[in-house]
This record gives structure tokens, C-alpha cells and sequence, in this order.
């Protein structure tokens, strides 16, 4: 009989205990492997596998020291804590020594890291909500006397923040509707002007926009680009990649993905010049000038994530809009499964767009998805279409009914899976009518500038059956060519 160390002609097997060594650094790794993984951490009390909920306001301090230490950012994260991360995931070392939930949490860092990663970022900063986020990666850039210039197609909420508190705050907007005018951007960005404002993929109406080419605009100005990628999401477009620098998100849509928690998040991709913007006039002082005696700026201490820490230290930390760590556990849990989401996301909506595109009763789909869609060369070849042909595009887009307000008010009400609902991006499809609701306080020239008519709906494609969603839209339908 054979021993069992032995098999036949392979040899002795040898018996080896020691275990490899754990994946820390997720660096590398495939993006679905990464939504998985990266940013969390090894529970050395109970073996937790799933990174838990740290509800604690508060840290304890060893000892004197160490609160002097943390106070003064000069500690790291000690590495018996976290084994193989003294550097984790290119944060600053320092922004692991936590103080006060306000300002940092166990369980929101999970979540931060993992979205960093998957936007090829240094580092993210998770927040309250979407509206938190683009203020807090504003403020950081922007004080009282300064300027913003935002692309003209943003979602509404985003245009009544800039046009109410912003300019209660002193720092004004101008718009730009046509990103290809180079005359357009000459005429509207100023000496005090300190960031350009985009989406990827602007709601209603899946206009997308040229990032590439906003990019190569900033650069001329030594401006950074601040990009919302909510509609987008990294699973389908990572704005660093096309030269951009800044990435917000409403977490409350894909991200977390589930409709149960509203939250946001700023990520830093680490590829601005601060020094060179100063140099040539275009001055930061959050990030490169010092706030306090004999404490550098943030751009001497904290190199390429200099940015994000003034939005942790100096923005958030001051105004408050902290993340739930209640909230941060659902959002590392929903990125677990975001590219699949998006996938189906994606795929479900082309269907349903293209269908819709050949009903009596539509005017118009706007789906930069449908390759009748002006946009869809950009959406699909430009940026990169997956294996399946599917790009840029995701699955919020508008459709115009014929018959105006009334035809839309049919279509709305003869609904019965899609959702009456302002909310994007869950695993629910929704319904909204635009003109009456996030767009109904702009003026008539704005409405026509974005394209939002009296017939248009923006719909949210969810995770449902496609053919249930088929059926139900076209019952709806029917209601629209019954009256
Ligand atoms: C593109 C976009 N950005 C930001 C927001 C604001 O996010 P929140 O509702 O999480 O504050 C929304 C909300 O719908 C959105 O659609």
C-alpha cells in the first residue's frame, strides 16, 4: 500500500504549513476582483470575514502621546494592526490614525478605498449624500470671489446648488453648452475661475460628454476637472483615464445600488499640478499653502492625495456632511456586485430603447445606446465598448411621448412596475417626468437649452425582466393612444 505522503509516479508530496501570505495590495487585480475586495481588512479579534459596521463616534488614545501624535497627523497606521498595509491603497499613512468619526470611520474606509481603486484613483472621501460630495470637492477648490464653469447639461439639483447656495456663498457659475467651442470656454473661464464641471453621462437625456476633449481645455487653463460619474460609474467609464482629476458620486444610485441609502462620495485621481496651477496663477490655498503655524500644506505632506485630505481635513472635517458608517457598510457592500449590476443595467436598456424608438405613440428616445443616437459614435467606439458592443451609456435616458404634457401624464400614470419616483439607478425601474419636477424652477430658455420638453419622461432601466418592462411600458402606451 502506498504511504501517503506518496502518489504514484508524481513523487513525495511534501507537506508544507506555512499559509501564503494575503492579498493586501489589490493593485493590479481585475476590476471585478477589485469591487470584491479592495479596502478590506483582516479582523484579528473574531475573523470577520465580512468587514463589519465600526459604530464608534469616537478612538481611544494610548496615552498622551499618541493623542499629541494623531493631532499633528505625524503617526501611522501601526502595522500590527493592519499587516502588509502600513501603506494602504496609497492613502497617506497618517489618515489611518483616527480621531473622530466626523472626520474618518473603520468601515467608511472600506468602502473609500474600494471605490478608489475602482475609479483608478489615490484616494476617495465618503460623504452624506451627492449634493455633500460636489460641494465638498467644490469648496476645496473654490472660496467666496471665485468661479466655477460647469457643462450646460447637469443634473438639476446640481444647477440649483450652484445657482442658490454657491452664489450665497460668493462663488458664481457660468455654463458651457457647446464643449467642442473653444470660443465658448474663452469667453466664460476667468483669472478666478477655479474648476471645470462635468457629467459623464448627464441625466435626462444621455446627452454624454467629451471628457477628452474637456480635458484637453482644463489643461490649457490649468484648471482640474471635476467630473460626476453617478450615471456612469466606474464599471462603465473611469473619467482619470481621459485626463480628468477629480470623480464625484451620489452613492445612492448604482453604487450602493439597492435604493435603501442616500451617500456620496469625492475621489482624488491624484494627476492634477497643484504647484504648477499656483505658479502659473491659479492659486489653491486649501491645498498649497499652510493653514496652521509650523504645519506644511497639504501638498508638502500628503504629495498626490493632498487633494482629498484638504476635502477629509478641511472641508468635511469643518462642515460635517460625514457618512453613517450604517450607510458606508451598505455602499462596500453594494460595489461587491457592481459591474454585473451594470451589465444587465446596460444591456436591459438598449433593449427597452430600441424598442421604444419603434412605438407609434414615441416622439423621440434619447439613448446615446441606440446607433441612431448622434452621440452613440462617442458613447461606443470613442471611449471603448465591452466585449458585447455595449459602451458608455448606462440606463437612464429620456423618451418623448407624443401629445405633450397630457400624453406624458397617460404614460406616467398607466405604469405599473416602473416606479413614479425621483431616483435613479437601483435595482427598481423608475419614472419621472422632468418639466414638473427637478426641472420645473428654471426658466423656459433653460428647459429648452437641456431639451426637457412637455412630452419627455426619464427613465431608470432596473433589474427587473426585460419583457416585464416591455409589457408594462406597453400598457402604458396604450393608455397614451386611448385618449
Ligand atoms: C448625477 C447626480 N449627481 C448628484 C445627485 C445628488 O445626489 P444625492 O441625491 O445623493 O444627494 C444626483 C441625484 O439624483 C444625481 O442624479
Amino acid at each position: 500500500m502506498m504511504s501517503s505522503s506518496t502518489t504514484g509516479s508524481t513523487g513525495p508530496i511534501r507537506h508544507d504549513s506555512t499559509v501564503a501570505t494575503p492579498v493586501y495590495d489589490w493593485n493590479g487585480y481585475g476590476f471585478d476582483t477589485r469591487q470584491v475586495h479592495a479596502g478590506e481588512y483582516h479582523d484579528k479579534n473574531n475573523g470577520l470575514r465580512v468587514p463589519p459596521i465600526a459604530l464608534s463616534a469616537g478612538y481611544l488614545f494610548d496615552d498622551f502621546d499618541d493623542q499629541v501624535s494623531r493631532f499633528d497627523g505625524s503617526i501611522h497606521w501601526r502595522a500590527e494592526d493592519l499587516p502588509g498595509r502600513e501603506t494602504p491603497n496609497s492613502f497617506s499613512p497618517s489618515e489611518r490614525a483616527p480621531i473622530y468619526s466626523r472626520q474618518g470611520n473603520p468601515t467608511n474606509w472600506v468602502a473609500e478605498d474600494r471605490l478608489a481603486s475602482l475609479e483608478g484613483g489615490v484616494a476617495s472621501v465618503a460623504v452624506a449624500s451627492g449634493q455633500a460630495a460636489i460641494s465638498a470637492a467644490l469648496f476645496a477648490l473654490a472660496q467666496h470671489g471665485d468661479h466655477i464653469v460647469s457643462t450646460g447639461s447637469i443634473y438639476g439639483g446640481t444647477r440649483i446648488l450652484f445657482g442658490r447656495s454657491f452664489a450665497r456663498f460668493g462663488i458664481t457659475f457660468d455654463s458651457v453648452w457647446d464643449a467642442a467651442d473653444d470660443a465658448e470656454w474663452e469667453r466664460v473661464i476667468r483669472p478666478n475661475t477655479k474648476a471645470i464641471y462635468t457629467e459623464t453621462i448627464p441625466n435626462p437625456r444621455n446627452d454624454i460628454t467629451d471628457l477628452r476633449r474637456i480635458a484637453e481645455v482644463a489643461a490649457r487653463y490649468h484648471l482640474p476637472v471635476v467630473v460626476d460619474n453617478t450615471v456612469g460609474t466606474p464599471a462603465l467609464i473611469r473619467p482619470f483615464e481621459h485626463g480628468c482629476h477629480i470623480v464625484v458620486h451620489s452613492t445612492t444610485k448604482f453604487l450602493t445600488g439597492h435604493g435603501a441609502a442616500v451617500g456620496g462620495a469625492v475621489v482624488d485621481g491624484g494627476t492634477f499640478d497643484w504647484a504648477a496651477a499656483e505658479r502659473a496663477g491659479r492659486s489653491f490655498p486649501l491645498i498649497t499653502r499652510s493653514s496652521r503655524p509650523n504645519v506644511a500644506p497639504m501638498l508638502e505632506r500628503f504629495g498626490a492625495g493632498a487633494y482629498a485630505r484638504a476635502v477629509r481635513e478641511s472641508v468635511v472635517n469643518d462642515i460635517g456632511p460625514t457618512l453613517s458608517p450604517l450607510h458606508g457598510f451598505l455602499l462596500h457592500q453594494g460595489l461587491e456586485t457592481l459591474s454585473l449590476r451594470m451589465e444587465r443595467h446596460v444591456a436591459s436598456s438598449i433593449e427597452i430603447a430600441a424598442w421604444l424608438e419603434k412605438q407609434p405613440e414615441v416622439e423621440s428616445v434619447d439613448y446615446a445606446g441606440l446607433p441612431s443616437s448622434p452621440l452613440h459614435e462617442l458613447a461606443v467606439h470613442d471611449y471603448g465598448a465591452d466585449a458585447q458592443g455595449r459602451g458608455r451609456t448606462g440606463s437612464v435616458f429620456g423618451v418623448t411621448v407624443h401629445g405633450g404634457v397630457e400624453g406624458a401624464r397617460a404614460f406616467f400614470n398607466g405604469l405599473r412596475i416602473f416606479s413614479r419616483m425621483t431616483g435613479i439607478g437601483d435595482t427598481r425601474s423608475m419614472v419621472l417626468h422632468p418639466l414638473s419636477s427637478t426641472h420645473g424652477t428654471f426658466s423656459p430658455e433653460i428647459n429648452a437649452q437641456l431639451g426637457v420638453t412637455p412630452g419627455l419622461l426619464r427613465l431608470s432601466i432596473g433589474l427587473e425582466s426585460v419583457d416585464d418592462l416591455i409589457r408594462d411600458l406597453r400598457g402604458a402606451h396604450d393608455r397614451v393612444a386611448a385618449r
